[in-house]
């Protein structure tokens, strides 16, 4: 393949791909080939190959696919280093005319309805590539660490954070939900197995038109019995740290290519700083912002208390009053819980929410109730608080807003392979 090609420098090799792009002067024709794991120049020169070679390059259209065989050689001016001095061409699949993505710029609306062919661009597939990294750092890291991975219903009978942003479905005559969570599921899952984690896709019935939500996203939920609101939090530096290093690590060039601040990246290593709900208030009042107490972050408030930091930083003890009802209140202030949001740096918001949970069966009754929640859907939940209740933790990564801050792009549709969008179902 392209991307282990420098391992076969001046020998002869046969690539299978697609024509992704092409040129020519005459005598030399340049054929951008891109075979899935890469990109590389071919070199068609016409007294080097038969005519019948020479013609079938010409005239073939862009996204062909086929086979290449040739020469591969240093070629210093490429981003590869190597090029392709082509000898044979087996044509698989000549292409229509009229390829809809050209060089030239498009709307991201257009390119979005053309996402199926548009994620063959090097941009979209250096993304995607790291997207994949991304994914299995996390699954790595709790592999490593002695995590079990459970997988959640995606249909469940209730809400699971409690809000009302749900996708209904009928379930044979009743009610259901696609899940917004796995967590509760998680908990169950953390009493039999100690450290767990789910990583499956969740889904969110928000109108919300921003750069950093999507109505289906990839959520990395560990659940940790014995665990309190600071071994938490250590756990999401470790991972996020982690993962970083390794993309670092194995997808530099990708990184390159989308021109992002690799500097900046190499920065994060735990700790991450940590301030309270209740100093970011009085942050963003000495900043000029009019914020009360009480009031949720939009997007300014939480770029700049970002902006105070170069690492990812931990807002704890938010009040309880915000944030949903299996969140354990402070012992020592129940105005406010101990959990955190994590809001990574430059502008990309939260990417982590997490809190102890509440193990004791009174207050969880307590909050069901203040908080409407009808409890007979809840009673396996509850049950969990019957049988051997411990202090348990855990946090949720959304997949989508890591990779937007990793690779550094402005806009969440571009990090999963087919965006699910409040005006956007296709394709
Ligand atoms: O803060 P959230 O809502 O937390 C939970 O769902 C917890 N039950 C997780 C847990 O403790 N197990 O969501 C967690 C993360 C957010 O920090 C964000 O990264 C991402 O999920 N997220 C979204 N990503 C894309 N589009 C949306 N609409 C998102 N909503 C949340
Ligand atoms: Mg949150």
């Amino acid at each position: 393949t392209i991307e282990k090609i420098c391992a076969y420098e001046g020998q002869i090799v046969t690539l299978s791909g697609w024509l992704y792009n092409k040129r020519s002067s005459g005598k030399i024709i340049f054929l951008q080939i891109r075979d899935g794991s890469g990109f590389i120049q071919g070199v068609v020169v016409k007294k080097e190959v038969s005519e019948a070679v020479f013609e079938a390059c010409k005239n073939l259209p862009q996204e062909s696919s086929f086979h290449v065989t040739g020469m591969v050689q240093r070629d210093e001016r490429s981003a590869l280093g190597y090029e392709l001095l082509v000898r044979e061409v087996e044509v698989v699949c000549r292409a229509e005319e009229g390829y809809p993505i050209s060089l030239k710029e498009h709307g991201t609306d257009f390119l979005m309805d053309y996402r199926h062919l548009w994620m063959r661009t090097p941009r979209q597939h250096a993304i995607l590539r790291i997207r994949d990294e991304i994914n299995l750092g996390l699954r790595e890291f709790f592999h490593e660490a002695g995590f079990v991975l459970v997988e959640p219903p995606i249909i469940t009978p209730a809400s699971c954070e409690g809000t009302t942003e749900l996708f209904e479905i009928d379930y044979f005559g009743e009610n259901a939900y696609l899940s917004q969570t796995g967590q509760l599921y998680a908990e169950a899952a953390a009493m039999a197995f100690g450290k767990v984690y789910s990583f499956g896709p969740t889904f969110r019935a928000e109108k919300s038109k921003t750069r950093k939500h999507l109505n289906e996203f990839w959520m990395i939920e560990p659940e940790m019995a014995f665990v309190d609101f600071e071994g938490n939090l250590k756990v999401q530096e470790e991972m996020v740290s982690y993962v970083i290093k390794r993309v670092l690590q194995q997808r530099r060039r990708e990184l390159e290519l989308l021109g992002r601040d690799v500097t900046a990246l190499e920065k994060i290593e735990p700790p991450f700083p940590r301030i309270t709900y209740t100093e970011a208030v009085e942050m963003l009042k000495n900043a000029g912002f009019e914020f009360e107490w009480g009031d949720d972050f939009g997007a300014p408030h939480e770029t700049h208390i970002a902006d105070q930091y170069e690492k990812p930083v931990f807002i704890t003890h938010f009040p309880t009053s915000m944030k949903a009802f299996y969140m354990q209140p402070d012992p020592m202030n129940p105005e406010v819980i101990l959990g955190a949001d994590l809001i990574a740096p430059e502008g990309y918001g939260e990417i982590i929410g997490g809190s102890q949970r509440i193990h004791d069966l009174e207050l969880l009754l307590e909050k069901l109730r203040a908080e409407n929640l009808p409890e007979e859907v809840y009673q396996w939940y509850i049950e969990l608080r019957k049988f051997g209740s411990v202090p348990h933790s855990g946090f949720g990564l959304g997949l989508e807003r890591t990779v937007a801050w990793i690779c550094g792009i402005d806009h969440i549709r571009q990090t999963i392979p087919f965006a699910r969008t409040l005006n956007r179902v296709y394709p």
